[in-house]
């Protein structure tokens, strides 16, 4: 069995997975939503004192698996360094304590990887990330091949939620509350600008939507319930509506075989229903992974974990070291 360690931003996150049949046997999460709620977005130093609490609880749980373990498994890149510091302490003292080696695990390959848990992975394929940090399209040849076709010239997708979450004062993480107050308003409402859409770059950029997002607001007397419903409907129109264009003349150039969505904000409903439709057209096989693997957490870094123990990839105490900005 592999233990996994997931820090890379506010979940304290462990898991446990069998290397032969890739079964998830123990999962467990913390979230530090709540105590971010206030701030309107992660804190990076209380994050790491609150995995410094919470990682330590979730672990004293799979003791009774230790003497089972074949294998450390962390997230080192990409995400808060000293959020990810915290994961990568607990991994070398565990690997140094248990006499058992280390992997190094890229946070990005762990949501592709989010697709595959408890199943065989199976490539290639053309990805969406969407997360709180990332917006990207990759193609995936397999775990050590993907190249970063588009990706974002400044916000994130989830991020850009975050930040109208922030905005209306609806706190933290913005996306599933934006959504909810989207299902009660008019998208058209507002007419916000779609980002990029004059421009044959395929690319994404929030930030001149954000900016657009709060000139609206500003202009408002008073930010009554429904001018936050008909602001989230029209913002989160708009942002999909971006998405959804880049994605069009990627499909158009080379429609992909197999297609999947991952990260925290494909939970987004109307994103789902979009490219839902889009792979419908181009008889395109779409992959989602479960509701409760995408976001944050330690099954989807496991279930890498396994990949490169399988290869023989692992990594000395030496070496291994924490990156904030990294590639797949
Ligand atoms: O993947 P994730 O858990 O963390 C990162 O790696 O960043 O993604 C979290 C992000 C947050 O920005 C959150 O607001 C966004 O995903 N998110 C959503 C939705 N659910 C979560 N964004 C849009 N719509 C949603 N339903
Ligand atoms: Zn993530």
């Amino acid at each position: 069995m592999i233990l996994s360690i997931e820090s890379s931003c506010d979940d304290s996150s462990i898991a446990i997975t069998e290397i032969n049949s890739k079964k998830l046997i123990y999962h467990k999460k913390i979230s530090q939503e709540l105590q971010h709620s206030v701030y309107g977005g992660v804190v990076p130093e209380l994050a790491a004192r609150l995995h410094v609490e919470a990682l330590p609880k979730i672990l004293e749980e799979c003791q009774p698996y230790f003497t089972q373990l074949k294998a450390i498994a962390v997230t080192n890149a990409p995400g808060l360094a000293v959020t990810l510091m915290e994961g990568v302490t607990m991994a070398k003292a565990l690997s140094l304590s248990l006499n058992i080696p280390l992997i190094a695990v890229n946070h990005l390959k762990g949501h592709i990887y989010s697709l595959f848990i408890e199943k065989e992975a199976s490539f290639p394929m053309l990805v969406l990330l969407v997360s709180g940090g990332h917006t990207q399209v990759i193609e995936v040849k397999n775990l050590n091949t993907m190249h970063v076709m588009a990706k974002t010239i400044d916000d994130s997708f989830g991020e850009s939620f975050d930040k109208v979450a922030k905005m209306l004062n609806l706190g933290y993480p913005g996306g599933p509350i934006v959504q909810e107050y989207a299902l009660k308003g008019d998208k058209n409402a507002y007419e916000l600008p779609i980002p990029l859409s004059q421009s044959a770059q395929i690319a994404f950029s929030y930030s001149g939507l954000k900016n657009a997002v709060r000139m609206a607001i500003e202009k408002e007397k008073e930010l009554t319930q429904e001018v936050k419903q008909n602001i989230c409907a029209s913002f989160q129109k708009a942002a999909v509506t971006h998405i959804m264009q880049k994605m069009k003349k990627l499909f158009k150039q080379n429609p992909p075989t197999h297609f999947a969505i991952v990260g925290g904000a494909s939970a987004n409903i109307c994103l789902r229903n979009e490219i839902e439709a889009l792979c419908q057209q181009y008889q395109t096989t779409l992959h989602l992974s479960q509701l409760q693997y995408c976001s944050d957490n330690a099954a989807m870094i496991g279930r890498v974990g396994v990949e490169h123990y399988l290869a023989g990839d692992f990594i000395s105490m030496d070496e291994l070291d924490v990156f904030s900005r990294t590639q797949v």
